[in-house]
């Protein structure tokens, strides 16, 4: 596989989300989010993702990676840094089979609000191998680690 550009890649998430025994494949912790990696080549990386109530991931970004996302069971809100120091966010709730692609410039933070678990879908182009952590501090991000494939997942 060629590295994705963010409408291609949507549509190979929808694609891989459709299996309806991503329903089944994990057994859900009831307060830590659980990650199975599903598909993992140099261009393309897979990711089925599990949300107890009131879980997040955190601001972060995905290294050189772009991303999509959609959600198969409850319900996710991302939380999107506008860019700029000063701090602004965009809100957007994904419910069952809604999906959002961005590119790798993408700030974000993922939080399951809702008061039922959430099992979500996820693609990166290339294959993820570097998230930077951030802090929220005084309405700035500051970059609290990177974490890398195969160390901090
Ligand atoms: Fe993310």
């Amino acid at each position: 596989m060629t590295i994705l550009t963010v409408l291609p890649l949507l549509q190979t998430l929808r694609e891989h989300a459709d299996d309806p025994d991503l329903l089944h494949l994990h057994d859900p912790h009831p307060t830590e989010r659980q990650w199975t990696e599903l598909v993992s080549d140099h261009d393309f990386s897979l990711w089925l993702i599990s949300w107890p109530p009131g879980s997040s991931t955190g601001w972060h970004d995905h290294g050189t990676a772009g991303g999509a996302f959609t959600t198969i069971a409850g319900e996710l809100t991302e939380h999107s840094w506008q860019g700029g120091e000063q701090h602004s966010e965009k809100v957007r709730t994904l419910g069952v089979a809604e999906a959002w692609a961005f590119n790798s410039e993408h700030i974000h933070d993922v939080r399951n609000l809702g008061t039922t678990p959430a099992l979500s879908v996820h693609a990166y182009s290339p294959r993820l191998t570097t998230m930077t952590r951030y802090q929220l501090v005084d309405g700035r991000l500051e970059i609290d680690g990177i974490e890398r494939a195969g160390e901090g997942w």
